[in-house]
Order: structure tokens, then C-alpha cells, then sequence
């Protein structure tokens, strides 16, 4: 075998999926997933003992699987990385244990690692060759973030995030006031295809001078998103043509809303880019899969003369692969492991990249 690179497991557990991914060096072997979304539905959002219990049911298989997928078995692996934070207590906790359980087993190195920054070192693998500084956007369920990564395996910053809710629940939200399906992403964009997005001016959450200042002198908000007003100006409008026994306009109150988020998400990322002096922009998490995103986004950064890049969607939404991803790069960078002792984060800031034995 001429391959020295670092064979690392990355096990994640975060939200809804149980992800085992392996990766050699840059390039993804396996990235097995196992969602328990489809449990979720009738409640409209996930909850979270029913994604602990199911973790803990889908951990084996989905191991096995990926493990089968790249024809390896566990002497094969090099080192393990698990998310560790930030994400919801009970389902990290399944994950983590796991992770420890198997590191104990085997006497491979464990990694603790945060979640946001391997929606990041997923951008590494496919032979994406990221440059030494850039930007990243994670627009999930759980997350709306602006990022500048100098490096992945020591200097991540935050450079915004939302105050409230994260862009994927603000559809969640939605669908469900317009009576459309959960996950609300995947059925406002569909809907939204058929709508005027000028239809409705709905509120652009903290673009008000008083928040956002200006470059010399920036606003607290400046980087920062709210989606809570959005959604609010939204069940007014549905109130308002159902108190008139009116046929409510789903699709164009659909088009709308979208544009809302995407309009307030692609300018602030592209405005703190050109602030930053950032020339490549990332864009990670599951709203990465929408259509009007993508395409304003795309525009924007044309515009502004930076490039995108948009990993696979398999890989922009929770998976294991991206965690061994950023393990590998700890492995490569020569990062101590974290040990067996640490506890999960389930509020893990983003500068902490990899838990260390103590923390
Ligand atoms: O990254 P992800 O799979 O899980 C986490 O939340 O971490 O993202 C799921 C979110 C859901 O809120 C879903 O509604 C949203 O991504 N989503 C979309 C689309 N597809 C999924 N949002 C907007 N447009 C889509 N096409
Ligand atoms: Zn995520």
C-alpha cells in the first residue's frame, strides 16, 4: 500500500442524522447517513429525545454501512473524530459516547470537534482546493453564520450569526402557517416557483441603519440576521385574507418570504466578504440546497468578484464525512487529541475548533 495519509472515522450526531463518514487524507471512502427526520414530521420540528433515541438505534448499522462501503474495518482507521458540539444535548451524547466507546476499544486517537466548523473542512474534500483564507456561509436548520476561516485547524471567526431563529426553521415555520409539508425548506422553494416575490415587501430582519452603521463605524448587527419579525409579518398577512374569508395567496406569500431570507442572507455574506477582503465564499447547510439562494448568491458574489463554492448537497447537509474531513486536516496538522475525558458542548463557540483533554 503506497498510501500514508490518515484514515479517520467522523461520527456525527448533532440534529437528526446519524453520520459515519471515513475519509483518507482529502478523499471521502464512505459517508454513510441515517435521518430520522421522517419522525419528526408530525411534530413539525425535530424533538430531541425522540433524535437521542434514535441515534442510539441507527449508530451500529450506519457504522457498518460505512465501514462495508469502504471495505475497510475498525484496525484500518487511523484516528476517530466526533462532533462534539454545538447541537442538541441528548443526541450529541449518543454520538460522543460512541465515538469514545470505540476509541477505547481500538486505542485510536479520539477528536472532539465542532459541527460548524466541519460544515467548513468539507470543502477540502472532491479535490476542492480551498485558499489559505475565505469565507464561509451555513444556512441549516440550526444555524445561519458568516465565517472567515484563516485557518481550519486553528483560527475560525465568527463573523455574524442569527440572534433568533436559524433561516431553515424560519421555513419550517412558514410552511407550516401556509399549510405546507415539514421540512418547510424543500416545499416554500417548490411553492415559491409559482409566486411573484414581489408580491408582498416583507421585512428585511436588522437592515435598519441603526443596526447595520457603517463600514468605519459597523452597528452591533451589522453581520447578524432575525428572522422572528419576518415570520410574525408573515402570519399577519395569512391573518389578514383569512379574517376577509379571502383565498390565501400560498404561492406568492411563498415567493416572497423567500426572497426576504435569501435577499438579507446574500447581502450581508457578500458585504462582510468585501469587508474582510475575502475573495472565496463557501456556502454550507441544508438551505444550501435552494434554488433562489443559490441563484442570487451566485449573482452576488459574480458581481463582487468572489468566487463560490458549493460543495455536493449530500455533503451540505449533516453528514459524518464532513466531521472525519476536519479530522483529517487535525491529523495532518499534527493536533493532539482530545482524550477520552471531555464532555459534549452542546453551545460550543465556533473558535473552539478541536476540545482538548481538559476542557
Ligand atoms: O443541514 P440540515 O439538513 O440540518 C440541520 O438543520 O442541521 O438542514 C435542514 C434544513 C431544514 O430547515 C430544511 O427546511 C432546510 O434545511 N432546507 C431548505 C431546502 N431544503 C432543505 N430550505 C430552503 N430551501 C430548500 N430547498
Ligand atoms: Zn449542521
Amino acid at each position: 500500500m503506497s498510501n500514508t495519509e490518515p484514515v479517520v472515522l467522523g461520527i456525527e450526531s448533532s440534529c437528526d442524522e446519524t453520520g459515519v463518514g471515513i475519509v483518507r487524507g482529502n478523499k471521502l471512502l464512505a459517508n454513510a447517513v441515517s435521518s430520522s427526520m421522517d419522525e419528526h414530521v408530525r411534530f413539525g420540528g425535530v424533538i430531541p429525545e425522540i433524535a437521542a433515541r434514535a441515534h442510539l438505534e441507527a449508530f451500529v448499522p450506519t457504522l457498518q454501512s460505512a465501514l462495508d462501503t469502504a471495505e475497510l474495518t475498525l484496525d484500518d482507521i487511523d484516528a476517530i473524530a466526533v462532533t462534539s458540539g454545538p447541537g442538541l444535548a441528548g443526541a450529541l451524547m449518543v454520538g460522543v459516547s460512541a465515538a469514545k466507546a470505540l476509541a477505547l476499544a481500538t486505542g485510536k486517537p479520539l477528536y472532539g470537534i465542532n459541527h460548524l466548523v466541519a460544515h467548513v473542512g468539507v470543502g477540502v474534500l472532491e479535490g476542492t482546493v480551498l485558499p489559505p483564507t475565505f469565507g464561509a456561509l451555513l444556512v441549516s436548520g440550526g444555524h445561519t453564520e458568516i465565517l472567515k476561516v484563516t485557518s481550519l485547524t486553528n483560527d475560525v471567526q465568527l463573523l455574524g450569526s442569527t440572534i433568533d431563529d436559524a433561516a431553515g426553521e424560519a421555513y419550517d415555520k412558514t410552511a407550516r402557517l401556509l399549510g405546507l409539508g415539514y421540512p418547510g425548506g424543500p416545499a416554500i422553494d417548490k411553492a415559491a416557483k409559482d409566486g411573484d416575490r414581489k408580491a408582498f415587501r416583507f421585512p428585511r430582519g436588522l437592515s435598519l441603519p441603526k443596526f447595520v452603521g457603517s463600514a468605519e463605524n459597523p452597528g452591533k448587527h451589522r453581520n447578524n440576521f432575525s428572522f422572528s419579525g419576518l415570520k410574525t409579518a408573515v402570519a399577519r398577512c395569512v391573518e389578514h385574507f383569512e379574517a376577509n374569508g379571502e383565498e390565501i395567496p400560498v404561492a406568492d406569500i411563498a415567493a416572497s418570504f423567500q426572497e426576504a431570507v435569501v435577499d438579507v442572507i446574500t447581502s450581508k455574506a457578500v458585504r462582510a466578504m468585501q469587508e474582510q477582503g475575502l475573495k472565496t465564499l463557501l456556502l454550507g447547510g441544508g438551505v444550501a440546497a435552494n434554488t433562489r439562494l443559490r441563484e442570487l448568491l451566485a449573482a452576488r458574489c459574480a458581481s463582487a468578484g468572489i468566487a463560490l463554492v458549493v460543495p455536493p448537497f449530500s455533503l451540505c447537509t449533516d453528514n459524518g464525512g464532513m466531521v472525519a474531513a476536519l479530522g483529517a486536516q487535525l491529523v495532518a496538522d499534527g493536533v493532539s487529541p482530545s482524550g477520552l475525558e471531555f464532555a459534549t458542548d452542546s453551545s460550543q463557540p465556533v473558535t473552539n475548533i478541536v476540545l482538548n483533554s481538559r476542557s
